[in-house]
């Protein structure tokens, strides 16, 4: 088994109790932290350790606090991002239920390195067992000294507070996140400016994700050398894979970045293979958003390389035979798939979730659930897979926020890989599966 940074203590009876975390060695990253390290200190280490946001875009965690204006005069935010409604995600839930602690310590940390005062978990609504959970490990935590007026006598204080989501997609994207913890409704902000610079009531904020936060407490505790010391590249340390559809183990896993994909689907250690000893399909390695490969390009890259869990492997030969690490949702199909099916419940799903500011979304997302429903139904024409490509076409990039991107690359990559499948529903009139 490669190195548990996350997941290490998850089998713990009781390690959602304080006194359980505290006697495994829990909070010594706070008390290392706030009695020996600057604020700048933690966010070199953090930088150093090459962690990227574990949310979806891999953005280097330490560089985006490093945005933060640490002069300006505003109350400076840290929120962390529990919205996790990606489709074929589902890590982050495991964490707060199982070990509350681990992100609670992780809050500190990165609230003390920013100079934020105040700090939120925003939660998606459906996650109310987590919710509840949370609260009670934040009161512990409070009880225990680690937050309120003064932690540790060293004279820093921090209030944290969990808010609970609607359940809106959309309100796990960063800006919108941010509007509807403002009370608002949960629209995406045009950027620039970012939230760094302007976020949460205006104020310098940082949006991260639960898994990002999860892993700061090992990384001040362990030192900068032994995380960048795990992984491959630039992507380093553990990341949690979230395996579903047709395999033997679904589940969460924690992997060493770099770990080969083949590795991953096959071995008994993690999915152990594929269901009835079926053949591998496709695979969409990284959430719904990200573009989905086929069975050729999933296990080797184009040049014949073994893919690895990576961010650097898995976008080799970027969309045309790429795809993205994402944020770790890891949907495997096997050949009993109809990968036109497929892609009409995605499009399905992000017409729903649309929040409709902007045309090319809106309408777009729309279109693409209607053309799929008739090819899939066996009303299509050759033309309509020609349409699909040329309405998301239309949609990348020109949007305000990414869920445009997200509903249109499973489109273009399903119709890049797939195209016979498509000419199939249409010659047949009908669906082949
Ligand atoms: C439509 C949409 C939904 C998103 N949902 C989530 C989510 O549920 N959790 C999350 O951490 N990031 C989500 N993101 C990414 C966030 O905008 C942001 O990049 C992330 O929270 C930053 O944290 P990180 O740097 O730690 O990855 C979403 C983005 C988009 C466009
Ligand atoms: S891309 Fe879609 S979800 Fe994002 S702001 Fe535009 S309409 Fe809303």
């Amino acid at each position: 088994m490669g190195k548990q940074i996350l997941l290490k203590n998850i089998d713990v009876p009781g390690l959602a109790d304080f006194q359980v975390y505290r006697k495994l060695g829990g909070y010594t990253a706070v008390e290392k932290a706030l009695k020996t390290l600057s604020p700048d200190q933690i966010t070199e280490e953090v930088k150093k350790s090459g962690l990227k946001g574990r949310g979806g875009a891999g953005f280097p965690t330490g560089m985006k606090w490093s945005f933060i204006d640490k002069q300006s005069e505003k109350a400076k935010y840290l929120v962390c991002n529990y919205d996790e409604s990606e489709p074929g995600t589902f890590k982050d839930r495991h964490i707060g239920k199982l070990n509350p602690h681990q992100l609670i310590e992780g809050m500190i940390l990165g609230s003390y390195a920013l100079g934020a005062n105040t700090a939120y978990i925003y939660i998606r609504g459906e996650l109310f067992y987590v919710l509840k959970i949370l609260e009670k490990a934040i009161q512990e935590a409070y009880k225990n000294g680690f937050l309120g007026e003064n932690i540790l006598g060293t004279g820093y204080s921090l209030d944290l507070y969990c808010h609970p989501g609607a359940g809106a997609y959309i309100c796990g994207e960063e800006t919108a996140l941010l509007e509807s913890l403002e009370g608002k409704r949960g629209n995406p902000r045009i950027k620039p400016p970012f939230p760094a610079i302007v976020g949460l009531y205006g104020s310098p904020t940082v949006v991260n994700n639960v898994e990002t936060i999860a892993a700061l407490p090992w990384i001040v505790k362990n030192g900068y050398e032994a995380y960048a010391a795990i992984g491959i590249g630039n992507s380093k340390g553990t990341k949690l894979i979230s395996a579903c559809g047709h395999i033997n183990k679904p589940g969460i896993y924690e992997i060493e970045l770099g770990l080969p994909v083949e590795e991953f689907i096959y071995s008994d250690e993690y999915c152990g293979g594929i269901r009835n000893g079926n053949k591998l399909k496709a695979v969409v390695a990284g959430g719904s958003s990200v573009p989905i490969l086929p069975a050729s390009l999933i296990l080797k890259t184009a040049a014949g390389e073994p893919r690895l869990m990576s961010y650097e492997s898995l976008a080799e030969g970027g969309f045309q035979t790429g795809t993205m690490l994402g944020s770790g949702g890891f949907i495997v199909m096997d050949h009993t798939t109809c990968i036109v099916k497929n892609l009409l419940t995605f499009a399905r799903f992000y017409r729903h979730e649309s929040c409709g500011q902007c045309s090319p979304c809106r309408e777009g997302t729309s279109w693409m659930e209607k053309i799929l429903t008739r090819i899939e139904n066996g009303q299509g024409t050759m033309k309509d897979i020609d349409l699909l490509v040329d309405i998301a076409k239309h949609v990348e990039g020109n949007t305000i926020c990414p869920l445009g991107d997200a509903a249109a690359w499973p489109v273009a990559s399903a119709i890049r890989h797939f195209r016979e499948e498509f000419e199939e529903h249409v010659k047949l009139q009908k669906c082949p599966f």
